[in-house]
């Protein structure tokens, strides 16, 4: 447990146990295709780490990265693209592989750009799913945990770049992420 956290929400022995049901989930979903998985930097990284190699279908890597909170831990709605994919996605089938849905601007943005690029199929995976904090509906296909409307960190997620290494996933005490604000 880490000082700043108030409580482990997701041990690191249920997350392994997800990841691995939903790798089963997509390599049935995708038998005979190939998959090209998008990864949403940087809160996605370990999650889709560990994910793909779930999979066992032919999978390709590529990455994209979106400002949405900055320092923050509210979302602006205001979204970027900071890093684009380095690769055409056009006839692919392609898999967004993200942290955390909260607010669904970032997602809804994301799944609007990525269309208008022409790819075969695309199709949503979140590890965390907080529907309390829903502005714009998403559909998500593959849905790790729906958790309460509590700001988490651990297992790539951050608050101002902190705590992305924790290997569980955890409450952070409010008396962090209200300093300053
Ligand atoms: P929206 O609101 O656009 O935001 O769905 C999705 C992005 O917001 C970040 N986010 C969090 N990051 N703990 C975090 O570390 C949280 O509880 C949290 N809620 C939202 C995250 O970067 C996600 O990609
Ligand atoms: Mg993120």
């Amino acid at each position: 447990m880490h000082p700043d956290c108030e409580r482990v929400l997701l041990s690191e022995e249920e997350i392994s146990a997800k990841v691995e049901e939903l790798g089963r989930q997509i390599s049935l979903d995708y038998a005979g295709q190939e998959l090209l998985v998008i990864g949403i930097l940087k809160g996605a990284m370990i999650f889709l780490a560990d994910l793909v190699r779930k999979i066992t279908v032919p999978t390709y890597l590529d990455f994209i990265d979106v400002s949405s909170y900055g320092a923050s831990s509210e979302s602006s709605g205001v979204v970027r693209i900071l890093k684009d994919l380095d690769y055409s996605i056009e006839g692919r089938h392609i898999l967004i592989v993200e942290d955390i849905v909260d607010t669904g601007l970032t997602l809804n943005y994301l799944v609007d750009n990525l269309k208008s690029r022409d790819p075969a199929s695309v199709k949503v995976c979140t590890l965390l799913d907080k529907p309390l904090r829903r502005v714009e509906p998403v559909a998500i296909d593959y849905n790790g945990f729906i958790i309460p409307d509590e700001f988490v960190v651990g297992y790539g997620l951050d608050y101002n770049e902190h705590y992305r290494n924790l290997p569980s996933i955890m409450v952070l005490r409010r008396e962090v992420y209200m300093k300053g604000e």
